[in-house]
């Protein structure tokens, strides 16, 4: 018998692993720790969402992959209503328990391998890669196609808005995404976890159309209103913080998100019954979304002051959780500069090799917290 091949070992070291040092001297700060280190939400699930979930808590019955069709069509009216998409058919929709789950796992539902290339952004949430070398695919991290030359890769990400940077690809750039793609017959995974918190661009269509906004992979100006090749992915995770719940979806070419219905409706990927009523009474409504926009938008002023205050100098941040901060620094100093004021940040060399002077800072704390961080800046 060979000996047993461990899949880790493919994987890079767990990066948070690196910071457990620093996050204890952060913790250690008399007033305790404000954890700006993760974006993960910290307010409660809103009442109507939780009032969905319960509702169903006695089903028995095995849940299907494909979801409820009031989930899938409340998917369409959402994306059609918030961001402007429109010519989406429900059976293009298939929900996902977490979209960190599907981008771990699309590089493979796809078929791709050894001889594929997977194009990430240059400085990227970690998942991305994590998935092509789960795959085994090649990897290479650009944001200008021009510098893959000749190559013709299989599958290329784009994330706007982006984590961590908070960058927004404008329309006339997520074109020449697409044209690009389907002249060298590449699939488009578009990661808009984000695309419902724009801070000084618009979101979608919805909020007045501004050029210049953040808008989908699928909006009609992006891609005149053909799906082929392109998927969008989108979390309820961060705009209903319902990352507790596990809920997502993958949207967009009706063929392909057929084979990933296919694929996963085997290997038992399927979302529980409660969780997709849940995720269709939190499309359903977009006010709670407000809610916590207006949330994040008033900690992101606070926090930003406060970190220019200081010194910092903020890049883009547009749009997203975070502010994407440096002192000009290596970013592990400037992790032990936060943590001596009780303050936890993610360094930026998680996310690339170009990023080693940047820290990311989330809005997800409480206001408690973050008014405690900016008084500790000041
Ligand atoms: C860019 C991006 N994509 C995907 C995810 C995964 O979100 P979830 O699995 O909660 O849907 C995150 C979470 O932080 C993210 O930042």
């Amino acid at each position: 018998m060979s000996p047993r091949r461990r899949v880790s070992a493919l994987l890079p070291d767990f990066p948070w692993d690196t910071i457990a040092s620093v996050k204890a001297k952060a913790a250690a700060h008399p007033d305790g720790i404000v954890d700006l280190s993760v974006g993960t939400p910290v307010d409660p699930v809103d009442p109507l969402i939780r009032a969905a979930l319960s509702s169903v808590a006695d089903v028995p019955g095995y849940p299907t992959t494909h979801g409820t069709p009031e989930l899938r069509a409340a998917a369409v009216d959402a994306l059609k209503r918030r961001y402007g998409i429109t010519g989406l058919d429900p059976a293009a929709v298939l929900p996902v328990i977490g979209t960190k789950e599907l981008i771990a796992g699309l590089p493979r539902l796809l078929g791709l391998g050894a001889d594929d290339l997977v194009v990430i952004p240059e400085v990227a949430y970690p998942t991305y890669e994590v998935g092509a070398l789960l795959a085994g695919t090649k990897v290479v991290r650009a944001d200008g196609l021009t510098q893959l030359g000749p190559q013709s890769p299989a599958l290329i990400y784009v994330n706007s808005p982006s984590n961590p940077t908070g960058k927004v690809l404008g329309v006339e750039h997520l074109r020449k995404v697409v044209q690009f793609a389907r002249e060298r017959g590449a699939v488009v995974a578009s990661d808009e976890c984000y695309l419902g918190l724009a801070w000084s661009v618009s979101s979608g269509r919805s909020a007045g159309s501004a050029p210049g906004g953040a808008v989908s992979i699928l909006d009609p100006e992006v891609c005149d209103g053909d799906h082929t090749g392109l998927l969008a992915v989108h979390s309820l995770s961060k705009t209903s913080n319902l990352a507790s719940y596990r809920a997502g979806f993958v949207v967009g070419d009706a063929e392909l998100v057929a084979e990933l219905l296919e694929v996963r409706k085997h290997s038992g990927m399927m979302v529980p019954f409660p969780i997709q009523a849940a995720m269709t009474a939190a499309l359903g409504d977009d006010a709670h979304e407000a809610v916590q926009r207006e949330r994040y938008r008033a900690r992101r002023e606070v926090l930003r002051k406060a970190l220019q205050g200081a010194g910092f100098r903020i890049d883009h941040s547009e749009a997203g959780l975070y502010l994407w901060s440096t002192r000009g620094e290596p970013c592990r100093t400037t992790l032990e500069w936060l943590a001596e004021r009780g303050i936890l940040a993610a360094p930026g060399d998680f996310y690339g090799p170009g990023a080693g002077e940047y820290v990311r800072i989330a809005l997800t704390a409480s206001d408690e917290r973050i008014e405690a961080a900016a008084q500790r800046l000041a």
